[in-house]
């Protein structure tokens, strides 16, 4: 069974990717750049790399009767999508559509797609279900939900699963909290929190490429899932907790809040839990330590 990963050469691209080598997966590793792919995986067996873009390429070129596809390729950055919306809604958006086409046409064996919990609104009812509202928030929630439209009005028969990812945090992920948290203070620079208060459901690259597996193979399909640890964390007990890792005397420099952070975030994995047997088996501070080790 082959797997196509289209943004293989990103933060969960390239976790995944070795998850699904260990798993016993053939994989086609995708993406416009390939750099860390090729310093990673060139000449591993079972693994093939293709440099493309998902906009010039014909995906039908590229995508074969009985693939499964694991579509990461995005603008996955709020400030990048806010930088140049009319790129995000182009990779996004028509990027998303154009790899739906190809597995139509190529009656691919399924579509598993990257979505966010950016597409909920952010006064939905908490702990957060699929059926919430989405009305977005940010640019880039929009062009995810955007995406997920063409999945529920046009896939067709199109067996395909949309994972709706909180905030993943791990190995090779230098930015956000835990990521920009934990290169501060390598540095011995005082980490930086916006707000503080507001929480978020953290979720360990580790349980992201578990769910990325089990959505490649469930039989409830054409169905959306909150992927998270079901945990609500203030930011500021993030901060403390990768202080505390740390073991420094460094304390956190607090800033003003940002409009795009939800003020509450967390997820109800129930329907996860159940219907793709998914559980979380990090909880943070575990991840935090094993980040460190890695
Ligand atoms: N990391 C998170 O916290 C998080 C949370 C929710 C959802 N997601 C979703 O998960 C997916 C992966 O996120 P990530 O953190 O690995 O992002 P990333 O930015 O690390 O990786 C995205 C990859 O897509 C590639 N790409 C961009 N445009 C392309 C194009 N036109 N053609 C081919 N490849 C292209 C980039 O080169 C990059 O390697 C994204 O769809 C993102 O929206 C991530």
């Amino acid at each position: 069974m082959r797997v196509v990963v289209t943004g293989a050469n990103g933060f969960v691209g390239l976790h995944t990717v070795r998850g699904l080598l260990d798993a016993g997966y053939n994989v086609l590793a995708a993406d416009i750049i390939a750099s860390q792919l090729k310093a990673r995986f060139e000449g591993v067996k079972r693994c093939e790399i293709a440099t493309l873009n998902i906009l010039s390429v014909d995906m039908e070129q590229v995508i074969k009767k009985e693939d499964k596809v694991l579509h990461l390729a995005a603008i996955a950055r709020f400030d990048q999508a806010r930088q140049n919306p009319q790129k995000a809604v182009r990779v996004n958006v028509e990027g998303t559509l154009n790899i739906i086409q190809a597995c139509i046409k190529k009656k691919a064996e399924r579509l598993v797609y990257a979505s966010t919990g950016s597409v909920y609104s952010h006064d939905v009812p908490i702990p957060i279900r699929e059926d919430a509202k989405r009305e977005p928030d940010s640019i880039y929630g929009l062009t995810k939900k955007q995406a997920e439209e063409w999945f529920f009005s046009y896939s067709k028969n199109l067996p395909y699963v949309i994972l709706r990812y909180g905030y993943v945090y791990g190995k090779d992920k230098d930015w956000g909290a835990v990521g920009a948290f934990l290169k501060r203070l390598k540095k011995g620079e005082r980490p930086v929190v916006f707000g503080g208060r507001q929480t978020n459901d953290f979720i360990y690259i580790k349980d992201i490429v578990q769910a990325n597996l089990l959505a490649l193979e469930t039989e409830h399909v054409r169905q959306a899932y909150n992927i998270g640890s079901g945990r609500a964390i203030s930011i500021k007990d993030v901060c403390e907790l990768c202080i505390a890792a740390m073991k420094t005397n460094l304390t956190m420099e607090l800033k003003p809040g940002r409009a795009f952070d939800f003020p509450v975030f967390v997820y109800d994995i129930s329907k996860a839990q159940t219907l793709l047997n998914f559980e979380p088996k990090w909880n943070l501070s575990k991840g935090i330590e094993d980040v460190l080790r890695s």
